[in-house]
């Protein structure tokens, strides 16, 4: 065979392959090896920041705009976050701000929150 022919099939060859796999890498990092977005403490005290600027230091809230959110049902925030976050909500405000927000992350401003002195009067369900 020409040695040109040669390698340019090999070189084709490279690029075939190149271009078949291409697509399916990101696919497979995010279903393997890609670390799941943070969600930690450090995580949840830096977005807390952001929260706090409506609803108040650790969800206290100082206006009537804008709920109190410390001390409420962690089953209830999550509710609330992923209904603000999917659309089943309908405010803009709070869809913004958590808009690509994972499940984990949202679970775990929830936790926060439920956590934090309230005035709420929230009774016990589930001793
Ligand atoms: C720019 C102001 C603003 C920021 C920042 C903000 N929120 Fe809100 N949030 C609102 C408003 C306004 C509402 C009421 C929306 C409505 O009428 O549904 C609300 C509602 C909520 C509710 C529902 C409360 C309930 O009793 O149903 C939760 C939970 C909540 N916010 C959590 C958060 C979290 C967590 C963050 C930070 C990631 C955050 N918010 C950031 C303005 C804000």
């Amino acid at each position: 065979m020409n040695k040109v022919v040669a390698v340019m099939r090999k070189y084709l060859m490279t690029f075939f392959v190149a271009a078949t796999l291409a697509p399916a890498i990101p696919a497979m990092a995010a279903e393997e090896g890609e670390p799941a977005p943070p969600h930690g403490a450090e995580w949840v005290k830096e977005k807390a920041q952001v929260c706090a600027s409506c609803h108040g230091k650790a969800g206290v809230s100082q206006t009537p705009m804008y709920p109190t959110i410390a001390g409420q049902y962690e089953s209830y925030l999550v509710h609330a976050l992923k209904a603000y976050r999917d659309g089943d909500r309908n405010n803009a405000i709070m869809a913004g701000q958590v808009q690509g927000m994972t499940d984990a992350q949202l679970k775990a401003l929830a936790r926060f929150y439920a956590k934090q002195e309230s005035l709420l009067h929230i009774p016990e369900l589930n001793p």
